[in-house]
């Protein structure tokens, strides 16, 4: 396969400064059906992160996307990265083209991606802990970023990714998250029926994100403690965030979606029943949200074997009360007395590829989404109801967003560098910091 020199200088201009040119018009809004896009030009694409989800991100734009390749890939070992050209290879003809010499490897392999100059987007989706420092970097590199959720895992990074909307908006970049409800139709129709009084005012609401268990890796010999906690990362706060986090701000992302931005304060329990001694995470959390106008949020999550699972969100208004069933279960509004007043179905195989076709679209258009704030506010409002059942306070989102020290990246990080011992959290015990 042959590395792409920048045959095509016209085409990397237009691609920067129409950007640059038209960016203030639609930044932070969504930019949906962009047919009406003039330019075609090939988009070359890099990954940072090539496990489950970014191969599947990555397959994702490839399948919707016209005149897209994959030019370049950074994972921690070598073989990942052949593995996800491999896949993508056979299914993708004319598609990826990643020479030997664009697998990179090593915690410092995405900076060789960000200095490639045929690349003008990055995949990211590697564990989230690592997000805000990549996303920022990708941002003052000029590259258009798909950054998959949370981006964020504490106020600190929540910092870094404010940042780095602002920045982007101003250099006319992208950056699209995965949070590919924010693309469902179901989910989409849901909300405006909401907002269009269906409901009428909106009192309450129930989300749940509950299912039966999570992965967990054992270390192998020869591991550093940093090497197994990127292995195991799920299990590091640091790295994933813990559940509320990782998994379930999809559902988060959708309340506040529905509620028109984040909560003013939590208070929540919790717990771990059944988690392996060395892991973090806890393996259950109920949060109380409160959002402006004494609108209540009961959230709960919970992976334990055995246990009943629920992913549903349900909105209870005063003239009725909206279901939005997560993955491709589909809305509906019923009266309050439980009759079906509008229905509606969405497939979430649809979503996550329309995320990718709405970001080249809207390079193309001159027109980039930058949506990281939304998602990164979602993203803080689980660390909101996790530092709140990890401490067992009552937190306010002024507080983490204005005074909070919570910053839990190391301070170097170094693949053979010691890592403290895992612990977890104690409320009462466990400071508010
Ligand atoms: N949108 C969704 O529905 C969805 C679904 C699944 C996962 N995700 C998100 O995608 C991300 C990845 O999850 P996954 O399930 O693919 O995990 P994974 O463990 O399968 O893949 C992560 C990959 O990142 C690599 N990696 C780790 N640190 C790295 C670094 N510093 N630089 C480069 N590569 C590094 C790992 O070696 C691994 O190959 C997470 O943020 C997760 O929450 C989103």
């Amino acid at each position: 396969m042959n590395t792409h020199h920048d045959s095509q200088p016209g085409r990397r201009t237009f691609l920067k400064t129409t950007a640059a040119a038209s960016a203030p018009l639609l930044a932070g809004r969504v930019v949906r059906g962009q047919e009406a896009a003039q330019d075609t030009s090939e988009v070359r694409i890099g990954i940072v992160g090539a496990g489950g989800r970014g191969t599947g991100a990555l397959n994702d734009s490839l399948t919707i996307n016209d005149n897209v390749k994959v030019v370049a890939v950074a994972d921690l070992t070598e073989q990942k990265g052949q593995r996800l050209r491999d896949i993508l290879g056979r299914k993708h003809e004319g598609k990826v083209a990643i020479d030997d010499t664009a697998i990179h490897t090593g915690l410092d392999g995405y900076q060789k991606v960000l200095e490639d100059p045929n690349v003008d987007l990055v995949i990211f989706a590697t564990p989230p802990g690592f997000r805000p420092r990549h996303i920022a970097e990708a941002v003052e590199a000029g590259k258009h970023v798909f950054a998959e959720k949370p981006t964020c895992v504490d106020p600190a990074g929540y910092r870094i990714c404010l940042a780095a909307h602002e920045e982007a908006e101003k250099r006319g970049t992208a950056i699209v998250t995965g949070t590919q409800y924010r693309r469902q139709i179901n989910y989409i129709e849901a909300v405006k029926q909401i907002r269009d009084g269906a409901i009428g005012d909106i009192i309450s609401a129930t989300s749940r994100y509950c299912s039966t268990g999570i992965w967990f890796k054992n270390r192998q010999e020869d591991m550093s403690d940093t090497e197994y906690q990127i292995f195991n990362w799920m299990h590091y706060v640091w790295l994933s965030g813990d559940q509320i986090a990782e998994q379930a701000v999809h559902n988060i992302d959708a309340m506040n979606w529905v509620m028109g931005g984040a909560p003013e304060s939590a208070y929540g329990s919790g717990g771990r029943f059944t988690r392996p001694e060395t892991s973090e995470m806890w393996d259950s959390m109920s949060i109380d949200y409160v959002y402006p106008g004494n609108r209540t949020l009961s959230f709960m999550c919970r992976q334990i074997p055995g246990s009943t699972g629920d992913n549903s969100n349900t909105i209870y208004g005063t003239e009725g009360i909206a279901h939005i069933g997560a993955m491709s279960q589909g809305s509906k509004i019923t009266d309050r007395d439980g009759k079906e007043i509008w229905p509606k179905k969405g497939r979430i195989s649809d979503a996550y590829k329309q995320e990718h076709k709405d970001l080249v679209d809207s390079i193309r258009a001159g027109q980039p989404i930058v949506e990281l704030k939304q998602t990164a506010d979602s993203s803080l409002t689980a660390v909101l109801g996790r530092v709140a059942a990890y401490t067992g306070r009552r937190v306010t989102w002024e507080f983490l967003t204005e005074q909070s020290q919570l910053d839990l990246y190391p301070e170097a990080l170094d693949w053979t560098a010691p890592r403290p011992e895992s612990q977890h959290a104690v409320p009462g015990q466990t400071k508010l910091v």
